[in-house]
């Protein structure tokens, strides 16, 4: 069975309190249980992390590099600024999608960019949970396509 990783970012932690009009009330427990569920109806087992500290979301991204793993990431505000994440993640040879839960570009203006995209397979954004679980399904996806 292939493992995701799935990654997220700073203050992912804080889900459930965090801005819940915006986030939504699920804890991040919760959305691990999620992703947890979909992979396993995909053939799929999950490896789910978050971590507030950019070396060490780089630190798995070469984990992910070396051991050729799909990534499913949330980066958070890294989203927007982290070109160390970036060049970290052209690196990556298996499926990568990124996720948000919710609408960058339907907020503030610095949130419109995403330092990333382009060295992702695809962003799956403005869905609350259901972001992640449709990005594992991308994932599946793009599996299934290379096998
Ligand atoms: C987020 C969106 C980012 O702009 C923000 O910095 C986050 C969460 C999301 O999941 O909607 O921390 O990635």
């Amino acid at each position: 069975m292939r493992t995701v990783l799935v990654l997220n970012g700073p203050n992912l932690s804080r889900l459930g309190s965090r801005e819940p009009d915006i986030y939504g009330t699920a804890t991040l427990a919760d959305v691990a249980a999620a992703c947890a569920t979909t992979a396993a109806e995909l053939g799929l087992a999950t490896d789910f992390r978050q971590t507030d500290d950019e070396s060490e979301l780089i630190g798995w991204v070469h984990e992910a590099v070396d051991g050729r793993l799909p990534i499913v990431l949330n980066p958070a505000a890294f989203t927007h600024y982290s070109y160390a994440l970036r060049d970290a993640l052209a690196m990556r040879t298996a499926p990568l999608v990124e996720v948000h839960l919710s609408n960058p570009a339907a907020r503030e203006a610095f949130r419109h960019t995403s330092v990333l995209a382009a060295v992702a397979n695809g962003t799956v954004a403005g869905f609350g949970v259901a972001s992640y679980q449709l990005a594992l399904r991308a994932v599946a996806g793009l599996l299934d396509a290379r096998a």
